[in-house]
């Protein structure tokens, strides 16, 4: 005897809803900012180390990942990051634009809460207070398509992040100082 169909639809109806709730996935990191030496025009100068890495550690997720990074500022200042491109749904004041984002104060951590909602592509992030961004601190983002979501292209046969900017002997204290600003 075949079960009756409203009992099939009912089965279809609460497996497709399941799927439509099932949690998109966690990545979970935890960042160490410092001061170290870098070398950038080949003498040494103060940068600003991710996990004692410059750049920062490259964050590799796929469109929808939740992205969750407890962050400890371990320089003697407030310091603050900014997510360049990410679209921020619903954590908008996590920006890391300072008024609505408070600073994470030396010695302090906070953990940044995103979802890389609905987008693909290269993206970074950088510090966003006093000219951090001139020592460093900055790292690459990419958010690769979700493998059920075919693309008219072969996979790429190499992958690449290039992050350019301008150097300056001089460091950041000195560019405040140069600038007049904060
Ligand atoms: C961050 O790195 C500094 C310097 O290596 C170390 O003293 C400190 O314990 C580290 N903090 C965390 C939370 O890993
Ligand atoms: C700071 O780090 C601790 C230890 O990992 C964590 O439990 C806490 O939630 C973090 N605080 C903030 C504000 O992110
Ligand atoms: C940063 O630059 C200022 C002057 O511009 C200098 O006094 C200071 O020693 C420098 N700090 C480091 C760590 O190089």
């Amino acid at each position: 005897m075949s079960p009756p169909i409203s009992l099939c639809v009912f089965v279809l109806l609460s497996s497709l809803l399941a799927a439509a709730r099932a949690e998109d996935p966690y990545r979970f990191y935890t960042w160490n900012v410092t001061f170290g030496d870098i070398y950038p025009l080949g003498v040494k100068q103060q940068g600003i180390l991710i996990n004692g890495q410059f750049p920062g550690p490259q964050i590799d997720a796929v469109t929808n990942d939740n992205i969750v990074i407890n962050v400890f500022n371990n320089l003697p200042a407030p310091f603050l990051l900014s997510w360049q491109g990410i679209q921020q749904r619903r954590s908008s004041w996590q920006d890391g634009v300072y008024g609505t984002n408070c600073p994470i104060p030396p010695g302090g951590n906070f953990t940044y809460n995103m979802q890389f909602k609905d987008q693909i592509g290269s993206y970074y992030y950088f510090p966003s207070l006093a000219f951090h961004k001139a020592a460093g601190g900055y790292g690459g983002i990419r958010v690769l398509s979700r493998p059920r979501i075919p693309v008219p292209f072969d996979p790429p046969a190499g992958d690449f992040t290039i992050l350019a900017g301008d150097w300056f002997k001089l460091n950041h204290t000195g560019f405040e100082r140069h600038s007049g600003q904060w």
